[in-house]
C-alpha cells in the first residue's frame, strides 16, 4: 500500500533529503481524542486533544476573537474550550500554539491567565521576535527571549500530555518557528499541510521560505501512513463541508500541491502562488499580540490598549485586489 502511493505521489526518497533526523511518531500506539473547533472569522481550527487513558489534555492554536472594525476583542472561543474540556471531564495541561499566527490573535496568554496552565511554542520563536521588533521598532524594554511563554521546545524535545508523549519536530517553512505537535497517531501540522484539495500554507512571510516548507512537508509525510494529520485552517475548498483531518497516505496520494513536484517545481508553485494573494488582512495586528505570547499590547496612560501598524513597512500591497 505505502509504495503505491509513494509512486503515486513521485515524491523524493527521503533519504535523498539533508533532515536532521527522520521523523517518527511519538508513541504511535496511543489514539489520542482530539476535537476540533472552527473559527468561521478566520477560518482556524482550535484543538483539545486528550490522553484517553488520563483524561489530561492540551489546547493548540487557541483563538482570541478579534473584530477589526471596531477594534474589540473577546474570549467566546477560547471559553467554548474551556467548557469542553469541563463539560467532558478533561484537566489541561497545556496551553500550545504552533507558531506565531499571522492570521488571527493567540488566546494563550487570555487561558494561562484563566488556568495558570503553562503554555509552550517553538523556541526559534525569539527569532521571530527580533525580526518583527525592528518592523514594529519596539522599545529596548520589550523582551526578543521568549520569556512570555513557560517553555520553548526545540526540535526533537518530548514531554508529556498525561501518560501521552508528545514529540516536537521543527516545520519552518511558513514561519521559521513553526512545529509540529506528534501525539501518538496523531500530529498536529499547523499551516504546513492544508486538506488534500487546498495544499499547502503560504510561505512568504518575513523569515518563510518555500524550499524549506517542501522539506518540513516530506519530514511530516515520512510518519507512519496511517497518522492523523490535523490542519490549522480550512477554507472549504469548492465549497465543500469544514473538513481539518486528513492522514499521511492520504495527503501523498491526494494533495494538491504535491503531485508530481519535486523540491523545484514545489518552491515554484508556491513563490508563483504566494505573490498572487494579499497579505493577510489581521497580520501586522495579530503578529504584535502573537508574538508577546497572545497578550495584547500594555495599556498606555488612558488605561487604554493600541496596536501599532507600521506604514509603508512591506511591498506587497493589495490595491486593486
Ligand atoms: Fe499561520
Amino acid at each position: 500500500m505505502t509504495n503505491v502511493i509513494f509512486e503515486s505521489v513521485s515524491l523524493p526518497r527521503p533519504d535523498h533529503l539533508q533532515l536532521a533526523s527522520p521523523a517518527t511518531a511519538a508513541d504511535a500506539g496511543v489514539s489520542p481524542d482530539v476535537t476540533g473547533f472552527y473559527d468561521e472569522a478566520t477560518g482556524s481550527i482550535q484543538y483539545v486533544v486528550a490522553d484517553p487513558v488520563t483524561r489530561k489534555s492540551a489546547i493548540i492554536d487557541p483563538v482570541l476573537d478579534f473584530d477589526p472594525r471596531s477594534g474589540s476583542t473577546r474570549t467566546t472561543s477560547a471559553d467554548r474550550l474551556l467548557k469542553h474540556i469541563e463539560a467532558h471531564g478533561l484537566t489541561l495541561e497545556w496551553i500550545l500554539d504552533t507558531h506565531p499566527h499571522a492570521d488571527h490573535f493567540s488566546a494563550a496568554g487570555y487561558l494561562k491567565d484563566m488556568t495558570g496552565v503553562s503554555t509552550g511554542i517553538g523556541e526559534r520563536v525569539v527569532e521571530m521576535q527580533r525580526l518583527w521588533k525592528a518592523f514594529y521598532n519596539l522599545p529596548d524594554s520589550v523582551p526578543v527571549d521568549g520569556s512570555q511563554w513557560d517553555r520553548l521546545f526545540a526540535d526533537g524535545e518530548r514531554f508529556t500530555v498525561g501518560e501521552m508523549e508528545v514529540r516536537v519536530l521543527l516545520s519552518p517553512g511558513h514561519t521559521l518557528s513553526s512545529v509540529t505537535y506528534v501525539m501518538g497517531n496523531a500530529a498536529f501540522v499547523h499551516d504546513t499541510l492544508f486538506m488534500p484539495d487546498s495544499g499547502t500554507a503560504r510561505a512568504d512571510f518575513p523569515g518563510g521560505d518555500a524550499r524549506q516548507l517542501w522539506r518540513t512537508i516530506l519530514r511530516i509525510l515520512q510518519l507512519p501512513s496511517d497518522t492523523r494529520l490535523f490542519s490549522g485552517h480550512d477554507y472549504r475548498t469548492n465549497g465543500r463541508d469544514t473538513s481539518w483531518e486528513s492522514t499521511v497516505a492520504a495527503q501523498r496520494a491526494h494533495n494538491l500541491h504535491l503531485k508530481n513536484c519535486d523540491e523545484s517545481k514545489f518552491v515554484k508553485l508556491r513563490t508563483e502562488r504566494d505573490r498572487s494573494l494579499p497579505m493577510p488582512a489581521l497580520m501586522l495586528s495579530a503578529l504584535q499580540v502573537n508574538l508577546a505570547g497572545g497578550r495584547l499590547p500594555p495599556p498606555e496612560s488612558d488605561g487604554r490598549r493600541y496596536l501599532k501598524i507600521p506604514l509603508n513597512a512591506f511591498a506587497q500591497a493589495s490595491w486593486g485586489r
